[in-house]
């Protein structure tokens, strides 16, 4: 067993006293979500003063979890900070950068071969850093965890949306970004915002055609792809219980197309059969041991409307098999409805590729009852209409579906296995069967489904259903096939009906469990970063600035007309194979931003030349000469994705502060965490007064106090001058961080005293 229960003892026996105390402080019964929030912060939180959907929350977390995209940056970042070992149990897995081409063995190959230089870092890193790898090939992130390491009651982070995944396990997952990370790594709690609940109320049991799946695609259509934003699912009663752990994890893995923090079933014996299952038995034991941690408390099921802002209910007896998309999960139909759909929307009819599996639906469960679909099929003499593609999720799925004849019957009914990674999953597809513009229609048991997310190709419309309905329409090879009721014609001429898919949760013979792809840290070598590398470059610390000195004269790089989303501040796409050099990202700086001197996008004038330039082009050159400047904002900038390079860049080019009218929360914190000063326009019409040429001083920032307003002083191009009040949100600890540098110069200079 990869997993020490040691820590998961000590943290279920400090659970009664913190739980206790929070039932004695809000003067009630606790639900599941709250129990393992509660006791996972400061035990002396006023927990009746927390606001959800408004409070900051520091939480503790019990283990990090890093896909090898977003690993890179963070263990940069970590290894910055100088500390020997991180903090809490952590894993590297190598999943989000083999493309899928030709098949399992050969994508695999190739990958290893162009990105070796990626790996060859996150494994040495690893190695000397305490942190358990994952090779490529090993499986997908979520997957991986599921088998390994999800344990109900504990609190888990990852640099990957589908972190949730892992709440089907009883525990609370959170999908943050890389900053986050750190944060934990290096032994701190991390901030989150205090989630509203969400109670969903399953009653009914599963059966025929109907999966987990169509679950979360229903709950994905009644609350659509925003309702879940700052709130946690917890899916409770007896339909909840009745489904296996796996399906579980399908249901919360989707959460995150809701933009929920995270959803959770609390635990149950379905979950301590699968921890035995995939040979847990110590992390089984405890959890029925502290059993009543674990669960709500009696009232809740009896009253919830006591406990959540919002309750659903969902009939699994009546539920019918759904189909989503194109383009958003919140567009959704019953499996019945889709040929009208199709028709009347005129979706390309036929299907182009039919895909199965990824982190979300690899189980054994998922598997056995799609392949009793291909051997109906396979018996009739069919073989696929559409290309099949099966993804497994984990070495231990594919080495166990391989020796139980599963992947045999995909593949003799026209499958072509990827390797035991995302794939088209997350774009890292290559197709040689469709061109980019050709308008298409494609239909996976993924995710996610907006447009370009699985070959890059804006004109295929992307469908998400069960894996078995998926495998059933590769058969039947259009969107207005109806497994359940149509036919098809074999080679002789019959007509052929499915029979509803069957199949088993578990293997007979167990998981097969040869090398998983598993390499455990050995707290020793050195981190290999080819020194020419344009992929990698290790981090600096950041400067310190003297507060007084290097905020005297400060230029204005830009001012942010209308949105300036992290996007626009550091755009992805072909930029993110430097997500490892920060030097080399940098040079897409601000390159989507409007800026309102100038109207060519990323664009603007350098008051030192004249010249007109690239904004990253200008900083660059003021960061070369000494020069400190500010950026200006509009409305909630930083908005979008949680990316901490959008802070890093501004602060690696000599951003001093930006200036807005307002933040997204996660950009307004990462900018603290980097030593940029995020400060806010206490008069929101003095965006208006700061101009191209001005030269800025900020006042007072030696004697800063929390919260407190700051000065500016502009003096513009003529000489006359005008004053702007400023404020900003850090407190104490935060201002320590500016006056160090950055979060990290902080933390490891507090390490090291
Ligand atoms: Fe993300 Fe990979 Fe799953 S791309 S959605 S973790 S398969």
């Amino acid at each position: 067993m990869l997993m020490d229960p040691a820590p998961i003892e000590k943290r279920f026996e400090s659970m009664g006293k913190a739980l206790d105390a929070a039932r004695k402080n809000l003067g009630r019964d606790l639900t599941i979500v709250e129990k393992i929030l509660f006791s996972h912060m400061d035990p002396a939180t006023d927990f009746s003063k927390l606001e959800r959907g408004k409070s900051d929350i520091f939480l503790d977390a019990d283990r990090v979890a890093m896909q090898d995209a977003t690993a890179q940056m963070a263990i940069l970042q970590f290894m910055s900070a100088k500390i020997p070992e991180v903090a809490v149990p952590t894993t590297v897995h190598c999943d989000h950068l083999i493309q899928a081409h030709t098949g399992s063995e050969t994508d695999l190959k190739e990958a290893e071969n162009v990105n070796k230089e990626v790996y060859d870092f996150l494994r040495s890193s690893s190695m000397k850093y305490g942190m358990g790898f994952w090779k490529p090939g090993s499986g997908i992130i979520h997957q991986v965890v599921y088998e390994n390491y999800s344990c109900p009651g504990t609190l888990m982070i990852g640099t990957d949306s589908h972190t949730p995944n892992a709440g089907g396990m009883g525990m609370i997952a959170i999908g943050v970004g890389g900053a986050d990370a750190v944060d934990v790594m290096t032994g701190q709690r991390f901030m989150t915002r205090m989630p509203k609940f969400v109670g969903i109320k399953l009653t009914g049991k599963l059966s025929g055609w109907t999966a987990s799946k169509d679950i979360i695609l229903k709950v994905a259509t009644m609350l659509t792809a925003k309702g879940g934003t700052n709130k946690i699912i917890e899916y409770f009663g007896e339909g909840a219980r009745s489904l296996s752990a796996t399906s579980k994890g399908t249901v919360t893995n989707m959460g995150a197309e809701l933009g929920a923090t995270t959803s959770i079933f609390a635990y149950d014996d379905n979950m301590d059969v699968y921890m035995r299952k995939t040979e847990r038995d110590a992390v089984a034991d405890l959890c029925k041991k502290y059993k009543e941690h674990l669960v709500s408390d009696a009232d809740v099921e009896k009253n919830p409307e006591k406990y959540y802002d919002e309750i659903y209910e969902i009939n699994l007896s009546e539920l019918e098999p759904h189909i989503v998309g194109p383009h958003t999960p919140d567009l959704g139909r019953t499996v019945a409805q889709m040929k009208a759909d199709a028709e009347k929307n005129d979706y390309p009819r036929g299907l182009s590729a039919a895909l199965i599996g990824s982190c979300t639906n690899s189980s054994y469960e998922d598997l056995t009852r799609s392949v009793s679909l291909a051997r109906q099929a396979k018996k009739a003499g069919l073989k696929v209409k559409s290309q099949f593609l099966v993804t497994p999720g984990s070495e231990r799925i594919f080495q166990t579906i391989t020796r139980d004849g599963i992947m045999k019957d995909f593949e003799d009914v026209g499958a072509t296995v990827l390797a035991n990674a995302c794939g088209p999953c997350i774009g890292q597809w290559k197709r040689d069967d469709i061109q980019k513009g050709d308008k298409n229609s494609i239909i996976s048991s993924y995710n996610r489904n907006f447009a370009k997310r699985n070959d890059g190709n804006a004109e295929t419309l992307s469908f998400i259903s069960s894996p078995e309905i998926v495998v059933a329409m590769a058969f039947g090879g259009t969107l207005e096939f109806n497994p359940m009721t149509d036919t098809l014609k074999t080679p002789d001429g019959k007509d052929f009906k499915f029979q509803p898919p069957e199949g088993d949760v578990y293997p007979d013979q167990g998981y097969a469990s040869k090398d998983s792809g598993y390499l455990a840290p050995t707290n020793s070598g050195e981190v290999l970063i080819d020194p020419k590398s344009e992929r990698l470059a290790f981090l600096e610390p950041f400067p310190k600035h003297d507060p007084v000195a290097d905020y005297k004269d400060l230029k204005v790089l830009f001012k942010a007309a209308g949105k300036c989303t992290t996007d626009h501040i550091s755009q992805a796409g072909p930029w993110l194979k430097f997500r490892g050099h920060l030097d080399n990202i940098s040079n897409n700086l601000f390159l989507g931003a409007e800026n309102a001197f100038h109207g060519e996008t990323g664009k603007g004038n350098n008051v030192v030349t004249g010249q007109v330039d690239e904004l990253n082009k200008i900083a660059r050159e003021y960061k070369d000469k000494g020069i400190g400047w500010v950026a200006v904002a509009d409305e909630n900038i930083g908005e979008g994705s949680s990316r901490e390079h959008a802070a890093m860049e501004p602060r690696h080019m000599g951003c001093r502060a930006i200036i807005a009218k307002s933040y997204a929360r996660i950009f307004e914190a990462n900018l603290k965490k980097q030593g940029v000063l995020p400060f806010t326009f206490d008069d929101k019409a003095d965006y208006d007064k700061i101009q191209q040429k001005d030269s800025i001083a900020i006042e007072g920032l030696d004697k800063l106090k929390p919260y407190e307003p700051v000065t500016l002083v502009l003096t513009h191009e003529d000489g006359s001058t005008d004053k702007i009040k400023v404020t900003h949100s850090m407190n104490e600890g935060e201002l320590q961080w500016f006056y160090a540098g950055s979060a990290l110069n902080y933390v490891g200079s507090q390490k090291a005293a």
